[in-house]
């Protein structure tokens, strides 16, 4: 898996179907998705069209999407999976994601299953998990002896995931950081700027280089084709320990952009 894959949350219409033909033109391979993005039908259709053109092939992609709260269960994940390789118009998926846990639902476990099942039937490549925390991993590994291969979490400066990271280590699970720009809002702290200006690259490069010398993998969104190759290139450089410890440092006044998992989405909403 590419360790920079391109997101697609907030890509919607003939913006999204654009956008992902641009982000291949320019070079990602890996792309995210999800049901509750409404935009897998476009994302498939820019992939078909990209294969059909020649810029790439299948095999060079990696495409996960993800199962999103109202179909967790057995039975609503295998139907919501198949709505969802429909609309991209894929015979597989390379990822397929239990999207949040919703704990006060309690069908994580069950979800989970459903998916390893998929993987079983060949639909599905690996099997991941977005939102979860050591709890309720420790529950789906212990219930299925699998482990699942990614855990895709909010994570940008100011919110580094430094225990959650140390887990996923412990348990060779690859931590994918998402909103890794923090939304573009992560992007003004006088420790990303100051190392930005030192090293001549942009504050995105900065923040999405530090994601990946911490050992993430991240899915930057952008709408623009020279901001999604900006956000692309980002191995041509390295941050110091220093540079690094002053990012991290920024937890300090940071904190979470969403809620977290251990509530959203609450008590019996669908
Ligand atoms: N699993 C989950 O629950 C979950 C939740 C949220 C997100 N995600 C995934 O993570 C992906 C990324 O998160 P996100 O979309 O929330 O936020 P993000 O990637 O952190 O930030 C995207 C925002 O930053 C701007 N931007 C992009 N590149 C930039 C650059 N080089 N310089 C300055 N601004 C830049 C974009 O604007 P332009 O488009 O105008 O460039 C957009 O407003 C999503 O698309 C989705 O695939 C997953």
């Amino acid at each position: 898996m590419p360790a920079v894959g391109f997101g697609t949350w907030n890509l919607n219409g003939e913006e999204a179907y654009s956008a992902v033909r641009s982000a291949i033109e320019v070079g990602y391979r890996h792309f995210d998705t999800a049901t509750i993005y409404r935009n897998e039908q476009e994302v498939g259709c820019a992939i078909a069209d990209a294969i059909a053109a020649g810029d790439v092939t299948r095999e060079e992609l990696f495409v996960t999407t993800k199962v999103w709260n109202n179909s967790q269960g057995e039975g609503k994940v295998q139907e919501a999976f198949q709505a969802s390789l429909a609309d991209l118009g894929l015979e597989f998926v390379d990822c397929y994601m239990v999207h949040w846990p919703w704990p006060q639902r309690g069908l994580y476990v069950e979800s989970f299953q459903a998916l390893a099942k998929l993987q079983g039937l060949g639909q599905v490549r690996s099997v991941a998990v977005a939102n979860f925390y050591p709890e309720v991993l420790d529950e789906i590994i212990a219930a299925t002896g699998i482990t699942p291969v990614i855990n895709q979490v909010e994570l940008h400066p100011g919110f580094s995931q430094a225990e959650l990271r140390a887990y996923h280590r412990a348990h060779g699970i690859v931590t994918e950081a998402w909103s890794p720009l923090g939304r573009g809002e992560a992007l003004d702290a006088p420790a990303i700027t100051s190392v930005a200006k030192e090293l001549g690259k942009t504050p995105a490069q900065i923040a999405l280089r530090w994601l990946t010398q911490l050992g993430c993998s991240v899915v930057p969104k952008s709408a623009s084709r020279s901001r999604q190759e900006e956000n692309l290139d980002i191995f041509s450089f390295e941050l110091s320990e220093k540079q690094m410890d002053a990012i991290t440092a920024l937890d300090a006044t940071g904190g979470r952009l969403f809620k977290s998992p251990l509530e959203f989405p609450g008590e019996l909403k669908d």
